[in-house]
C-alpha cells in the first residue's frame, strides 16, 4: 500500500475507458429490449451520487436516517462482537458517512474500503483520514470479492464487512442470495457482516420514498437519459420523460421506471442509432426491494451465516443484521 491510503488489484482495475465501454452496450442492449430497461449502476456518475446524498437528506427518504440511529445506538455492541484486531471492510461506502459512526466506535480498527473507481476512492480515503486521523485507512482498488479474497489471505485480523443503506435492496432475491454466499465464501470463519435491510411497511411511507415532493428522485432517476446524453450524445428531452415509482405487492419491490409521455425517436449519436418510444413507454431502472425478518432469517440460513443479532430503529422501519460466518 503506498501512501496515497490504497492498493489497486491491478488485473482487475477499471478505467475511465472500460466504464465507457461497459456503459454504451448497456445503453445499446437495454434500449434495444423490449420492455426496455437500464441498470441503475449508471445512474451513480458524479451528478447521480450528489443527488443521491441529496436524496439521504430528504423528508420522505427515511433509510438513511434510520440507519444512522441504530449505528449511533449499537456501535460499540457491534465492535466489541467482531474484537480486535479488526478491519472494517466497506463495500459501497459512499461518502462514508454512517461507516464513520461505526469508525467512532473503533479505535484501533482498520478501515478497509473497497471499491471500483479509483476517483471515488481517492475522495473516500482523502475524507475518512480527515474524519478519522487515528485510524489507518488502506482501501482496496478492485471488484468486491477479488478485493475480499484478496484480504482474507493475507489480512490476519478478523473481519467485519459492512453492506449498509439496504444496497442489498437493489439486487433481485437471487441476486442477494448468490451475492451473500460468495461473501461467505470470501471470508474467515469467525468473520462478521453487518447488512442493512429495508422492512416492509406501509406502502404510502414506501411509495412517498421514492416519490419525493421536490422531484430529487425524479432528477435522481432521470440522471440516467442525461448521462446518455453527456457520454453519449443522446438527445433525449428531459422534458417528454418522466419518473414513476410504484409498489409490487407480490414482489414486495418499489420498481422505478422512465416513462416516455410522447411516442417519439431519439438518436444517439455515439452509438450510431437511435431508439423509437411509444407514447406511455417505460424504460425500467431500479428494483429496491424491501424484506420481511423471516426473508432475512432464511437468508442467512441457506448462505451459511449464523445470526449474532439483530438491530431496528425506534420505528422498526430498517434493520441492520450482524452475522458470523461459520465454516465447519
Ligand atoms: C442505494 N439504494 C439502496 C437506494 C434505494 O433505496 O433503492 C437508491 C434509491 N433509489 C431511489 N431512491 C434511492
Amino acid at each position: 500500500m503506498s501512501n496515497e491510503g490504497y492498493t489497486r488489484l491491478d488485473r482487475h482495475a477499471h478505467t475511465a475507458a472500460d466504464d465507457l465501454r461497459q456503459f454504451t452496450l448497456d445503453v445499446l442492449h437495454g434500449l434495444s429490449e423490449k420492455p426496455k430497461r437500464l441498470p441503475s449502476r449508471w445512474i451513480y456518475d458524479e451528478h447521480g451520487s450528489r443527488l443521491f446524498n441529496d436524496i439521504c437528506e430528504l423528508q420522505e427518504y427515511y433509510p438513511t436516517r434510520c440507519e444512522a440511529e441504530i449505528l449511533h445506538a449499537h456501535a460499540r455492541d457491534i465492535v466489541a462482537a467482531a474484537g480486535a484486531p479488526l478491519d472494517v471492510i466497506d463495500l459501497g461506502a459512499g461518502d462514508g458517512r454512517k461507516s464513520s459512526i461505526l469508525l467512532e466506535a473503533a479505535s484501533g480498527a482498520r478501515y478497509v474500503p473497497i471499491d471500483i473507481s479509483e476517483s471515488a476512492m481517492q475522495e473516500l480515503v482523502a475524507a475518512m483520514r480527515q474524519r478519522h486521523p487515528g485510524i489507518e485507512v488502506s482501501g482496496i482498488i478492485g471488484e468486491y470479492f477479488d478485493a475480499l479474497n484478496w484480504l482474507s489471505t493475507r489480512s490476519g485480523r478478523r473481519s467485519l464487512v459492512l453492506f449498509l443503506g439496504s444496497n442489498i435492496g437493489n439486487f433481485s432475491k437471487v441476486q442477494a442470495r448468490v451475492f451473500l454466499r460468495q461473501l461467505w465464501e470470501a471470508l474467515n470463519p469467525g468473520d462478521l457482516v453487518l447488512i442493512g435491510w429495508d422492512l416492509k411497511k406501509d406502502i404510502d411511507l414506501l411509495i412517498d420514498a421514492y416519490n419525493d415532493a421536490k422531484g430529487v428522485t425524479a432528477k435522481f432517476n432521470t440522471n440516467l437519459l442525461a448521462r446518455i446524453n453527456r457520454e453519449l450524445g443522446g438527445e433525449f428531452n428531459l422534458e417528454q420523460f418522466r419518473h414513476y415509482a410504484t409498489y409490487d405487492v407480490y414482489s414486495g419491490a418499489i420498481e422505478s421506471y422512465i416513462v416516455s409521455m410522447v411516442r417519439q425517436t431519439v438518436a444517439v449519436k455515439g452509438l450510431r442509432t437511435s431508439f423509437d418510444f411509444d407514447e406511455w413507454e417505460p424504460i425500467h431502472t431500479e428494483y429496491s426491494y424491501k424484506y420481511l425478518q423471516a426473508d432475512i432469517d432464511a437468508l442467512a440460513a441457506a448462505t451459511g451465516f449464523a445470526g449474532v443479532a439483530q438491530y431496528h430503529d425506534s420505528r422498526r422501519w430498517f434493520t441492520d443484521s450482524l452475522w458470523k460466518v461459520v465454516k465447519d
